[in-house]
């Protein structure tokens, strides 16, 4: 057995946390057992290099995943919540204009106010609180948690919150995560960790709005069919294995007592479309309004997922492809997620220099998140620094003579340097490949689904916080998207939060949301002979 000593902070405040634990295991499953908390994006898979700690006696920092503990040792954890402070999260969204006929109703009668749901008697309250009616709309993401507190009467967003998933301490992405729900009270950590921070933002936002959060009486939960689960306490492991069957299909209420709302509060989720399309793809199809549009329009939810829809006359097929972590700024040399620090955007001029914006206007570079990724290998591709295959090629002579002191060599193979201590390496770029390709195959088979081809396009719709920082010409520079949407590309913000924010508003939404999910034809991508060809294909520049 061995003696270990945790030094960890919790809003900065130190705390140290003895573990006695058999030698032999790793610092990782030491820290667990002793309930201190390290980021592993990658659960432990070694992979994501984000788990490091600090041993106090030589400040060396290891892997606390692949590192075995030694008695006697002292560690030091990073400030998690510190790290992740500065988090740049997406509150900007389109705004579906509706009625305001909510759900949640309220009486005053004989002295007390009733709460009505959908007709239906919730509870009583004692005199008059019919001014008081409110309601929540969350968007629950695999990385953010972004909430907007709704005035039901007069159908305005009062405030708005957002916050890191906590669940991303454990695992990065939705696989992770029902990998991670597996384990010995893996399940119980999760739902805990969210109902935590949930309850966190309502009781803030009932502050910042001055109301009571009792008068909270109806929450919608948009979010993927893993993150539903997880935020309903409900086992998602049939999600992670053929035939992929949700518990959770949606379209209905549920109800959570540890949510810090009115006593009778209900959760709305809305349809789900299958495993891997979820609820807040319905949401956001609705929030677009879709379903609505004539021609042909292409909905794309960029992200460690990518979730796409296809509408072309009231027909609506779905597909979602396995894009990996890249864009989260996961597994990448100098990858990091968006936060200060972060280059978040880049460009070279005529002249070979280059220009770079970092989050929050820091003052040095710490690292590349995924918007910034993207740009740098738009703009590399562009000027020919790197090939159609990938690779890394020097700058011809004479051309951008100032961008050949930024190739230098890491591992032995080339890389491009953004600063001094920042870098985009070979292998970044064949993650960047690997990820625009799933993204690009998606799209493709399913325009090929509806005998259409790219420029059959008229409108393309890029959803969600990622791809909301993106920039067109980088996305069609790599490929990402085909060329021929040049022009056609709008940038929808969160759309998951606007459907969830209609929906509380506009019950009678909430029949056109399960008429859009159930109308939804499900594209396995994996399932097609030519995804395969298609992928290796997208992979080049
Ligand atoms: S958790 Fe250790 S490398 Fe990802």
């Amino acid at each position: 057995m061995a003696d270990i000593v945790f030094v960890s902070f919790t809003g900065g405040a130190e705390k140290r946390t003895n573990v006695h634990a058999e030698a032999g295991i790793n610092i990782l499953d030491a820290a667990r057992l002793g309930g201190v908390l390290i980021e592993t994006p990658c659960d432990g898979a070694g992979t994501c290099g984000k788990c490091g700690v600090t041993i106090a006696s030589s400040n060396e920092c290891v892997l606390a995943c692949s590192t075995k503990i030694r008695d006697g040792a002292v560690y030091i954890a990073p400030d998690y919540e510190a790290k992740n402070k500065s988090l740049r999260i997406l509150s900007e969204r389109l705004s579906l204009e509706c009625e305001k006929e909510p759900f949640i109703t309220k009486r005053y009668q004989d002295g007390k106010t009733n709460v009505y749901g959908g007709g239906r008697l919730l509870g009583s309250e004692a005199g008059d609180s019919t001014a008081f009616l409110y309601g929540l709309a969350v968007d629950i993401g695999t990385t953010t948690i972004v909430t907007e507190l709704v005035n039901i009467l007069s159908g305005e967003t009062i405030a708005s919150e957002s916050a890191l998933n906590p669940q991303t301490r454990y695992a990065q992405d939705v696989l992770g995560r029902i990998h991670f729900a597996g384990k010995e009270d893996g399940l119980e950590t999760l739902y805990r960790d969210f109902v935590t921070v949930l309850n966190g933002m309502i009781r803030g936002l009932a502050a910042r709005a001055g109301i009571n959060s009792e008068y909270i009486y109806e929450l919608v939960y948009s979010g993927n069919t893993t993150m539903l689960h997880l935020a309903c306490d409900t086992d998602p492991s049939s999600l992670g294995r053929y035939p992929y069957t949700p518990k959770i299909t949606g379209g209905l209420h549920v109800t959570d007592k540890n949510i810090a709302a009115s006593p009778y509060a209900l959760i709305y989720l809305p349809p789900v479309i299958s495993a891997w399309v979820g609820a807040d793809i319905s949401s956001g199809i609705l929030a677009a309004g879709l379903e609505r549009e004539s021609g042909v329009s292409l909905f794309v939810d960029i992200g460690t997922n990518g979730e796409m829809a296809l509408a072309k006359d009231g027909r609506l097929a779905a597909s979602s492809t396995a894009a990996g972590p890249a864009f989260e700024g996961m597994n990448i040399s100098c990858g990091m997620r968006a936060s200060a620090g972060a280059v978040e955007a880049f460009s070279i001029d005529e002249n070979g220099s280059c220009s770079f914006h970092l989050i929050g206007g820091a003052a040095k570079a710490e690292g590349i998140c995924g918007s910034g990724l993207l740009d740098i290998a738009g703009e590399l591709v562009r000027t020919g620094l790197i090939d159609k295959r990938g690779r890394f090629v020097p700058p011809e002579d004479g051309a951008y003579p100032k961008l050949a002191g930024r190739m230098r060599p890491v591992d032995g193979k080339s890389a491009f340097f953004i600063t001094d201590n920042v870098y985009v390496a070979q292998k970044d770029v064949r993650q960047i490949q690997l990820a625009k390709s799933a993204v690009r195959c998606g799209i493709e088979l399913l325009l090929a689904r509806f005998g259409n081809s790219a420029r059959d396009v008229d409108r393309v719709i890029i959803a969600g916080s990622f791809g909301y920082h993106l920039n067109e010409k980088s996305l069609t520079g790599i490929g990402l998207l085909p060329e021929q949407f040049a022009g056609k590309v709008s940038f929808a913000g969160n759309t998951s939060l606007a459907g969830a924010a209609a929906l509380l508003i506009n019950a009678p939404l909430r029949d056109r949301v399960k008429e859009i999910a159930a109308g939804v034809e499900k594209i396995e991508l994996a399932q097609d002979s030519s995804f395969e060809r298609a992928f290796i294909n997208y992979m080049s520049f």
